[in-house]
């Protein structure tokens, strides 16, 4: 039985007033979670202070990027893995398609950033998924293929034990259109099949997430899919109430 995960990408939201108001929502609620594994995404700025104000130690803290360098050095504006770690961040979302589209991140150097949390020991939370227009030619089982083996082409597939997958379709983030619990479903299996071809016991064991758009009102209807282990949540991540709602759905 893998045991779901909800992860709340707070994007580049927020201040500390902001922040202070959303983890009071949530320190006061986190009793009630149930068995999920919950996480939440500040900005890095924010990363230490939601650190210092979450007071339950069912909510981890991530990131939601990293620098590909292995280590500290000349590198103007990025944060290092070892930054990441000194802070106690447990997990780092990589491959955000606005990290694809916005900021020109590549297959390759996403790979290599899951390489150096991995061997950093900060669990990668690694985003794929189509745009509509890939889907509606078709060729959205390649897209996804592609985003996946250069990840394993780099760490290969016994790696994946400790990565987390989430299938986030780029026409449902932020936009208020979700993926149908079918739709998503059908990706899910798509991926644990692919990851099952290399290796069944890793691709039983690996969460998938789905993210895009989800809320307190479809949040249980999608976690239901077998293949479905939780989800990454953008917007509603920002409402204690929704996000707490989000995750008692998917445990
Ligand atoms: P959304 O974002 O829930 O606001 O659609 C999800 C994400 O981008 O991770």
């Amino acid at each position: 039985m893998r045991k779901p995960f909800v992860a709340g990408n707070w994007k580049m939201h927020g201040s500390k007033a902001s922040i202070l108001s959303l983890v009071t929502g949530l320190n006061a609620q986190a009793n009630q979670l149930g068995d999920v594994d919950v996480a939440v995404c500040p900005p890095a700025i924010y990363v230490d202070y939601a650190k210092r104000t979450i007071s339950s130690e069912a909510i981890a803290v991530g990131a939601q990027n990293m620098a590909v360098e292995p280590v500290q050095g000349a590198f103007t504006g990025e944060v290092s893995v070892e930054m990441l770690k000194d802070f106690d961040c447990e997990y780092v979302i990589l491959g955000h398609s606005e990290r694809r589209a916005i900021f020109g991140e590549t297959d390759a150097e996403i790979a290599q950033k899951v390489k150096v949390a991995l061997t950093n020991n900060v669990t990668p939370i690694l985003c794929v998924g189509e745009t509509l227009e890939e889907r509606e030619s078709g060729v959205m089982e390649s897209v996804i293929a592609t985003q996946l083996d250069a990840v394993l082409d780099v760490v290969g597939i016994d790696a994946f034990s400790s990565v987390v997958i989430a299938y986030e379709p780029v026409w449902a983030i932020g936009t208020g259109v979700t993926a149908s619990p079918a739709q998503a479903q059908e990706v899910h299996a798509f991926i644990r099949g692919k990851l099952a071809g290399l290796n069944s016991a890793v691709a039983e064991k690996v969460i998938i997430q789905y993210g895009g758009s989800v809320k307190p009102d479809n949040a249980k209807e999608l976690f239901g899919q077998a293949d479905i282990d939780g989800g990454l949540i953008g917007g509603a991540s920002l409402n204690a109430d929704d996000f707490i709602a989000i995750c008692k759905a998917a445990g």
